[in-house]
């Protein structure tokens, strides 16, 4: 028999915790019921990291996150932590993940659940039935591009520096999986930069260009410039199917994606590196939200995201697709049946505790699995 496949766990900080334990829960269903086996380890991350070891990661744990097949992060972050020096802040074990496990590739889907649809600030029509796929490049752009900081000048003045930068190589890459995505779904892929004031945005422009041409001719591409983006996003996002665009404005459009959905209670994403001889990619996934500290600790925070996120990892990491639709479809039951957490509540629904959700969601695994 082939060794089980390895996770590490990286609950992290604030409501963190409490929705990976409703995950540890379907990970112990599928053992049980489908016989889904996982080695599992669990670690620190973030600032709960920070209080115990003084740093966001450790090199043990990034030791152990290069060598396994997947890793599942809750959140990391929050207020206690803010007034710390910047490479050493929860969000920099987060970028060392990232950046470490070489994770640039991140898809973000904003979907639509029927039941769901009301919930959005959008009217329902422009929403219902949406499925689109944001995939941000994660590792490169000014979130990692050289020089950086912040200086004093002569005059006493100070000045802070960021700098975008793209290479080719950085650009096709994302752009090959943003066009094997679109192959699978609709066929369409809409190539985001600022062409019109950077250069950067222009090479991009002009690499995915040609790697159309050269070898995806068969995919509808579109070119669309950022701002453009936020616009058509709020106004009719269903003309969207798979959206690629770089690090940063990949961060912003994500967010005004999530919001289309009516919670960002609900978004799971997946970050895949290169593939290896193997085809195996190094991968991370998690919940688009983030540690909602106001209501840490308090069972009201909506595990759904990052049960999908498990889903993800069972779909992209492990070709478990078959497996993932059952997550998939239990946690659509689950919102028909009108359950609810307080960040989706609606008029007559009912509203329920992370457990209970967790509960929930077991309940209709095994109505499908039977
Ligand atoms: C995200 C977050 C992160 C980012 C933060 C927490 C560093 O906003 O994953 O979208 O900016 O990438
Ligand atoms: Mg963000």
């Amino acid at each position: 028999m082939a060794a089980n496949k390895k996770l590490l766990i990286l609950p992290g900080d604030g409501i963190g915790p409490e929705v990976m334990g409703e995950v540890r829960r379907v990970i112990d269903w599928a053992d049980k019921r489908r016989h889904i086996s996982f080695d599992i380890s669990e670690d620190l991350a973030g600032g709960c990291a920070i209080d115990t070891h003084g740093v966001p990661i450790t090199d043990k744990t990034m030791e152990t996150a290069m060598s396994v097949d997947a890793v599942l992060l809750g959140a990391v972050g929050g207020p206690k932590w803010d007034g710390i020096d910047f490479n050493i802040r929860p969000e920099a074990g987060l970028l060392r993940l990232r950046k470490d496990l070489e994770l640039f590739a991140n898809l973000r889907p904003a979907l639509v659940f029927n039941a769901l649809a009301e919930a959005s600030s959008l009217k329902t029509e422009l929403v219902a039935g949406l499925d689109i796929m944001i995939l941000r490049e994660l590792t490169g752009g000014v979130y990692f591009g050289e020089p950086r900081g912040i200086e004093t000048l002569p005059d006493g003045q100070r000045r802070g520096v960021n700098t975008q930068v793209y290479t080719t190589s950085e650009i096709e890459r994302v752009a090959r999986v943003g066009f094997d995505l679109a192959r699978k779904r609709d066929n369409r892929l809409c190539s985001v930069e600022k062409a019109n004031v950077m250069e950067s945005g222009l090479l991009w422009r002009e690499v995915v260009t040609e790697l159309h041409q050269a070898e995806y001719s068969d995919v509808e591409l579109s070119h669309m410039l950022a701002d453009n983006c936020g616009m058509q996003l709020v106004r009719n996002p269903k003309q969207f199917d798979v959206i690629v665009t770089d690090n940063l404005f990949g961060d912003m459009l994500s967010d005004v994606a999530s919001m289309l959905t009516g919670s960002l209670g609900m978004l799971p994403s997946a970050s895949l590196g290169p593939a290896d001889e193997s085809g195996r990619r190094r991968a991370m996934y998690e919940p688009v939200h983030g540690t909602a500290p106001d209501i840490a600790g308090q069972s009201k925070a909506n595990p759904l995201a990052t049960i999908l996120s498990y889903s993800m990892m069972l779909r992209y990491s492990f070709d478990m697709a078959e497996d993932a639709d059952l997550v998939d479809k239990a946690v659509e039951n689950v919102l028909d049946s009108g359950l609810r957490t307080g960040d989706i509540m609606q008029p007559g629904k009912t509203l329920a505790s992370t457990g209970q959700m967790g509960d929930a969601v077991l309940a209709e695994l095994d109505k499908l699995a039977a």
